[in-house]
């Protein structure tokens, strides 16, 4: 596994209004199964960016940023603070959603992959999570990939097509990170060449 995202089409920034008016143009579909929970309120992204309220600051614990891939928009992150205990020190969870047709790319990897090493750039939060339904194969595989790890079942947790579904969490700690990143840089000094050479 590596954080070295230099060459990647994908990228994470600030939303635009033009975003918007692709956003607008996908509404979540009904039969979109783990991305419809009702009609969204119309306008609202919109809404959030004309008013500057959706740009995160760093250190956000909150925010959401828009997903580019060879220079389209193509969907968008967001978190959120989770907290677990009296003292002020909570976790991330996050979430992500792209337009169908950027699906199966393997855009949905790299953005949380991504957001991942932003977050841990950018606040000083120790954990980051995700949570997705049982049956979202795909997104179970994408955070895999993006390096979290599966940790349980939260059992009814989830309100979705009129029935309670479990979900699975995943997570990943600044520790297993920072571990991750030492070991993808020493196996680049250890073989002593890029791919470029
Ligand atoms: C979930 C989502 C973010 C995944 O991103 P993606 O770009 O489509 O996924 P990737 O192309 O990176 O693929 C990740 C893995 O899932 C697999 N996969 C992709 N689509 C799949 C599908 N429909 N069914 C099963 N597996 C699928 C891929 O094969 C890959 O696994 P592999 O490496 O073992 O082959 C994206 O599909 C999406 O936005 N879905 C709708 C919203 C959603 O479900 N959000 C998460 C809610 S918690």
């Amino acid at each position: 596994m590596t954080y070295d995202t230099t060459e990647s089409s994908v990228r994470l920034r600030q939303y635009t209004l033009e975003d918007c008016t692709i956003h607008e143009a996908n509404p979540d579909a009904p039969d979109d199964r783990f991305n419809f929970f009702g009609f969204p309120v119309p306008g609202r992204l919109r809404r959030l960016v004309e008013s500057g309220e959706v740009f995160p600051k760093p250190g956000d614990v909150h925010g959401r940023l828009a997903i580019e891939a060879d220079g389209d928009y193509i969907g968008g992150v967001s978190w959120h603070p989770e907290h677990y205990g009296p003292i002020q020190a909570p976790a991330i969870n996050f979430g992500i959603t792209l337009l169908p047709k950027a699906r199966g790319k393997g855009y949905g990897t790299e953005a949380q992959r991504l957001l991942v090493a932003y977050l841990f750039a950018t606040t000083t939060v120790f954990r980051i999570e995700a949570a997705t339904d049982v049956e979202n194969i795909a997104e179970q595989r994408a955070l895999e990939k993006a390096g979290l790890l599966r940790e349980g079942v939260l059992r009814g947790s989830h309100y979705r097509e009129g029935t309670y579904n479990d979900m699975v969490i995943y997570a990943i700690t600044r520790a297993d990170f920072e571990a991750a990143r030492k070991a993808a840089s020493a196996a680049k000094v250890t073989t002593g060449f890029s791919a470029s050479r």
